[in-house]
């Protein structure tokens, strides 16, 4: 049985991709995340893996909380735009449009138009490389009414290796803009 060298990243795609909005009020920011998935059933936890000297990690640092937002593959090019700017530079809300609306249990907000939310406090992090791995308490989650009844299916964001690990475009219709 012949083995060979490889990148090991190829074998954990495709990934699905989310749109993490962190900070508040007309400083609220969205980041386009992958390393994230679910780490605890009770209490749900999740964990996310956001790079070093990135805008949203400070703001994560700095509240304590962000949202997992679940975009539909429909807004790939939205997701393209979150994970090519940085909100340094741009407010990503007016650059894509995309509705912030209030949350629930903490005061970042969440993205109307992706179809589920999960608001989360961050319990701690740790430092994984080039990435600050922060973990989370789920503290509350939902998601559009019509997809949690199976009235309505969506295709979620995902990508395949390596659109944008090695700095390809996301999707064939993605635009850098
Ligand atoms: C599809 C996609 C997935 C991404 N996943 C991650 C990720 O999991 N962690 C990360 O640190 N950056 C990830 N990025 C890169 C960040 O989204 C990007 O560096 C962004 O501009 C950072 O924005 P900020 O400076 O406003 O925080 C991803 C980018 C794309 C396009």
């Amino acid at each position: 049985m012949n083995k060979r060298p490889t990148d090991y990243l190829k074998y954990f795609w495709p990934m699905r991709h989310y749109l993490v909005t962190c900070g508040t009020g007309e400083g609220a920011n969205i980041i386009a995340v992958s390393f994230c998935m679910p780490v605890s059933k009770a209490p749900p936890m999740v964990a996310c893996a956001i790079g070093h000297g990135m805008y949203s990690g400070e703001l994560i640092q700095a509240t304590g909380e962000f949202i997992v937002n679940v975009p539909p593959m429909g807004l790939k090019r939205h997701i393209n735009y979150c994970g090519r700017h940085s909100g340094r530079d741009v407010d990503k809300f007016q650059a894509t449009g995309l509705t912030p609306l209030p949350a629930r249990r903490v005061s970042v907000p969440i993205i109307a138009e992706c179809v589920a939310h999960m608001e989360c406090r961050v319990t701690g992090f740790v430092v994984t490389g080039d990435k600050r791995l922060f973990l989370a308490e789920v503290l509350d989650a939902y998601a559009d009414e019509e997809i949690e009844r199976g009235l309505r299916t969506v295709e979620y964001a995902a990508g395949e290796f390596p659109e944008w690990v090695y700095g390809g475009r996301f999707g064939s219709g993605a635009s850098e803009e």
